[in-house]
């Protein structure tokens, strides 16, 4: 007999964008409201977090919204920045996120050689790498979404030979390829595995804008690589949503002149969605490694005494929307019927 409610240690999302200004305010009041009490904040605001002072700022107004959540900071790597700020940040608990690592490519031969020092200094510090892995596309050397982040993979090896002892993050993988990379690779590579991604195929976005983003779901196999890897319960995968909303205006467009932006909006519905999603394919008994433990142990954060409960339902449906003020929110599965509830 399958259970009808499930307990987990206080869930953790390694990769959550929660925007700025009015948006901000709604986004983050979601990340508790989907069960969730560590964020992982991305630093691709405009501008950029691009260092400590300004990472430390961004995290005093997401305290001023929510101050339950415990919030780790990253920031934007360039080239510019210094192997001095590297130890500063270090000291002020902020993470690193590299920008433009995959950008100034010729001919699909990308320059990392600019970020040697940068990364040697986070060697040092043990701070963590956060890769989103995909090469631009570029007709001249056949790359596109679907193969964007397969043709990344020799970088990412390249780069872990060159720091094994650097703490490297595959981020939102979507391929076979991915999980077979990072499983081959040592201790200090992991991964991060999104809920969209292991429902969605590339039919899915596919002339449905609301589940387009990057990186794009893939072939039904590579899929099915995402859900046996969690299944199989291997310890360097585990949960980041890259929750990134937009305003419904930038994911529906009325004109060949606009571009969808990328992104799929979970937060709300988090806990929930991913335990319904582990169910279907019979991996519930990993639900609480996945979420909580295994990002936590990669990360050296402590494990949380708080528990999450969960119940099973027949008669819940996912919101159509949220709103705060003039801010909209359009959540994935709208509409749709969910597995699970949170009740404490
Ligand atoms: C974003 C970035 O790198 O800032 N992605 C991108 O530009 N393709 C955010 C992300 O990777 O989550
Ligand atoms: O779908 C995505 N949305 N992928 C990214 O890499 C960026 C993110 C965003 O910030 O909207
Ligand atoms: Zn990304
Ligand atoms: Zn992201």
């Amino acid at each position: 007999m399958s259970a009808t409610t499930i307990s987990v240690a206080a869930p953790a999302d390694f990769h959550v964008h929660l925007r700025q200004g009015s948006f901000s305010e709604l986004v983050t009041s979601h990340v508790r409201l989907g069960g969730f009490s560590l964020a992982y904040v991305m630093p691709n605001l405009q501008p950029p977090i691009v260092n400590t002072e300004e990472a430390l700022l961004y995290k005093a107004q997401l305290q001023a919204i929510d101050p339950t959540i415990e919030y780790l900071m990253t920031l934007y790597l360039s080239p510019d920045l210094t192997p001095d700020e590297i130890r500063k940040a270090k000291q002020s608990g902020v993470k690193s996120y590299p920008r433009g690592v995959t950008t100034n490519s010729e001919g699909g031969i990308e320059s990392y050689e600019v970020y040697y020092p940068i990364f040697e200094a986070m060697e040092e510090q043990d701070m963590v790498l956060n890769l989103h892995g995909e090469v631009p596309s570029d007709p001249t050397s056949n790359t596109c979404v679907l193969n964007a982040e397969a043709t990344f993979l020799p970088h990412l090896v390249k780069l872990h030979k060159r720091f094994p002892k650097l703490r490297i993050v595959l981020e939102h993988a979507t391929t076979r390829a991915a999980v077979e990379c990072v499983k081959s690779l040592g201790s200090t590579v992991a991964c991060t595995i999104t809920a969209h991604h292991l429902d969605l195929v590339v039919d899915d976005w596919a002339g449905q804008s609301w589940n387009f983003c990057k990186p794009v779901a893939k072939f039904p196999d590579d899929r099915q690589a995402l859900r046996e890897v969690i299944k199989e319960g291997h310890p360097r995968f585990f949960f980041g949503s890259d929750s990134a909303p937009h305003p419904p205006d930038r994911k529906s467009v009325s004109s060949p002149k606009q571009a969808c932006a990328a992104g799929v909006y979970t937060s709300p519905i988090l806990l929930p969605l991913v335990a319904t999603l582990l169910e279907s394919f019979g991996a519930l008994d990993k639900l609480e490694h996945f979420v909580s433990g295994f990002g936590r142990a990669f990360y050296g954060r402590p494990a949380a005494d708080e528990r999450v409960t969960l119940r099973k339902t027949l008669h819940k449906f996912v919101e159509d929307s949220w709103a705060l003020g003039d801010a909209t929110v359009v959540p994935f599965w709208a509409g749709k019927q969910i597995g699970w509830e949170i009740v404490s």
